[in-house]
């Protein structure tokens, strides 16, 4: 690789050029000796994307390993992240109408669709949330990040000793006995997909609320029949109503707390292109897992970094960020 384009933050990826001028991010994990930390998700990301192609899915090009670092090199994604476009900073946010909102859910519900029920296989992600989803020049959403991610052999079910993931996107069942299954991340989508509609985070805060969840918001306006409330105001007036109700309604399905009642992403693909009617289905109240601290003191299994972590995003606005 020739020059150096960009570098940005110790964990941002380096843009590098290659010689024959292709761009590629280069993402770089220090393995901690002791706990042989970042050699784990090293490890789960080539095998796992070495055996996956889907155009909703980020393209790992190659990895190296040098001394107690470990590169890996994918396809650089001009539009950055969700996170950053979506819920960042002024001068990151692009305003995004309607339809790219409706293209980016949808392209991550397909790139989903395919590692649960497609691939063989199957791959739980486990980290499904606004920064692990790439946009290229188009936009076009690459589910990225499969350091933590699971393969779920069929009718087994996996109980997790270790419970990874992020505050706020973490399906009830998984943070409290460590179950993990497809619908762990179905979960985990249908708090992004509230993010998407909405251009709110995963838990805000303000005076006259205090901490506010997303789903717990949703799920007010949804009891009040209020349910378009929850639409960024940057798109406008000019969006299709009935499709916008049917979107939060989907997320809201997908983050049921009975984890039984939340659909496959299969489902939840056809019924966000309305190829499944939801006009009469019945939602039930979300899951919230909004106290780390009460869980960890009332289960056998520990959670050291979530607990830890936890009181951090108190007074924050921004996405907490990833917990292993
Ligand atoms: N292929 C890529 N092209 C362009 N930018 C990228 C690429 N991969 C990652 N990034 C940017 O770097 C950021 C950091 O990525 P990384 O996966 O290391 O951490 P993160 O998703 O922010 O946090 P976490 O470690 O919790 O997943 C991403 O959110 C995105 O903004
Ligand atoms: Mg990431």
């Amino acid at each position: 690789m020739d020059s150096l384009l960009q570098t940005r933050s110790e964990k941002v990826p380096l843009a590098l050029s290659t010689r024959n001028g292709i761009v590629v991010a280069v993402k770089m994990l220090s393995v901690e000796l002791e706990s042989m930390r970042g050699e784990r998700e090293f490890v789960s990301e080539i095998i796992t994307l070495s055996n996956l192609k889907h155009e909703n899915l980020v393209t790992l090009k190659g990895c190296c390993v040098d001394g107690a670092n470990r590169f890996l090199v994918y396809n650089y994604m001009e539009n950055n992240s969700l996170a950053q476009i979506l819920l960042g900073g002024e001068q990151n946010r692009i305003k995004l109408g309607w339809e790219p909102r409706r293209a980016i859910s949808l392209g991550v519900a397909r790139g989903l669709a395919y590692l649960h029920e497609e691939a063989k296989p199957h791959i739980v992600h486990r980290d499904i949330k606004a920064s692990n989803i790439l946009l290229d020049q188009n936009l076009i959403p690459k589910v990225s990040d499969f350091g933590l991610s699971r393969i779920l052999r069929d009718n087994v079910t996996h109980i997790s000793t270790h419970v990874a993931g992020t505050l706020g996107y973490l399906a009830p069942e998984y943070a409290i006995s460590g179950r993990l299954t497809r619908k762990t991340d179905v979960y985990s989508f249908g708090v992004l997909l509230l993010e998407i509609i909405s251009g709110q985070t995963v838990v805000n805060y303000d005076l006259e609320h205090g901490e506010r969840y997303l789903v717990q918001k949703a799920w007010e306006l949804y009891r009040a029949n209020s349910i378009l409330q929850l639409v960024d105001p940057i798109v406008g007036m000019n969006y299709p109503e009935e499709e916008a109700v049917r979107f939060i309604k989907v997320g809201l399905l997908c983050a049921q707390e009975t984890a039984k009642l939340r659909p496959e992403m299969s489902r939840a693909v056809r019924m966000l292109t309305n190829d499944i009617d939801i006009e009469g289905v019945q939602i039930s109240q979300p899951g919230l897992v909004s106290d780390l601290m009460n869980i960890k003191l009332g289960q056998k299994t520990t959670f050291p970094s979530i607990s830890s972590k936890a009181s951090s995003m108190e007074s924050s606005r921004s996405p907490p960020s990833s917990y292993s």
